[in-house]
């Protein structure tokens, strides 16, 4: 089975980035794979995400989805205070954009290509970086804007207490990212609990826009210096968890990836933000687009090959 991945196409963040989609569309036709997986990070704007997965869905495979922290973010304060909250875009909004357009919501509808099934989720952090010690740090690049990510999520990620709702005096409160993650998690260990308990199931991929296993070599300081980690730990842990899962696929991380953690194979291919990258979109799309040759158990076990 051929698995063509990418992830953090920020179309609303460059015109480098909103043209590359047509041609990153071209060369998926191209490699004509078995399925193909985008996780996460399309834009903030429902229209955009609608207008991305559209092109695409002209190409003829199983298209999975999987949303991203600015996918599911709520860029009105004023939405925000009537009630408009991320929970809505990823529970209505999003499943819809993606059944309109060819694309199985996976974080709603585990799924399954003969021996291997497929399950996924936004995969929330536990914890943010300090902020209190900003100043302070030298970080630049990727740890500069996972950062500055944090920030943003801070003020546009609103997962709502609904039970806090209507109350008298008590506008919207928001749900802890310890909650969120907790959740999330939750829902994603029973999907993969629910594939490996189908005898002709032999092996899971999981789709997660967060990172679940600590990426080498990059670090966030807490308000107490102690390392954070993009990503939920727990998240990391449920796939280690269960045998099956042989291929994690995620995004949310600026910078290739490609590791063996116990078993598991964790690969990330994002597109990241273009603005400053002046090649042609044909030369640019070679590099964002990654696919994975995965044997079925008869031929290797537990074996990928890069293609
Ligand atoms: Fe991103
Ligand atoms: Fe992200």
């Amino acid at each position: 089975m051929r698995i063509a991945f990418c992830s953090d196409l920020h179309v609303d963040i460059s015109k480098n980035n909103w043209e590359l989609v047509p041609h990153l569309a071209e060369v998926l036709k191209m490699v004509d794979p078995d399925v193909f997986v985008l996780a996460g990070d399309v834009s903030p704007e429902l229209g955009d995400i609608e207008y991305t997965l559209d092109i695409f869905s002209r190409v003829p495979c199983l298209k999975l989805f999987i949303p991203g922290n600015q996918d599911i973010w709520v860029l009105s304060e004023e939405m925000q205070e009537q009630g408009h909250d991320s929970y809505e875009k990823y529970y209505f909004f999003l499943p819809d954009v993606c059944r309109r357009n060819g694309f199985v919501p996976l974080w709603m509808e585990p799924t399954r290509v003969g021996p291997v099934g497929f399950a996924g989720s936004i995969g929330w952090y536990e914890a943010l970086p300090g902020f209190a010690d900003q100043g302070e740090l030298e970080e630049t690049g990727e740890a500069a804007r996972l950062r500055d990510s944090a920030w943003n999520d801070m003020r546009w990620a609103c997962w709502c207490d609904i039970a806090a709702l209507g109350r008298e005096g008590i506008g919207p409160l928001r749900r802890t990212n310890e909650e969120v993650a907790r959740e999330f998690n939750s829902r994603l260990d029973q999907d993969i609990e629910e594939l490996e308990r189908d005898p002709s199931i032999s092996e899971v991929v999981v789709v997660t826009h967060f990172p679940p296993f600590q990426p080498l070599g990059l670090w966030l300081a807490g308000r107490d210096g102690a390392v954070i980690f993009p990503g939920s730990r727990e998240t990391g842990a449920i796939l280690l968890s269960h045998p099956k899962v042989v291929l994690s696929i995620s995004g949310h991380l600026h910078e290739r990836g490609d590791v063996m953690v116990s078993g598991i194979r964790a690969v990330r291919c994002p597109v990241g933000y273009l603005g400053e990258d002046h090649r042609k979109p044909q030369s640019i799309v070679e590099e964002k687009l990654a696919v994975i040759q995965l044997w079925s158990e008869a031929d290797l076990s537990r074996g990928f090959e890069l293609a």
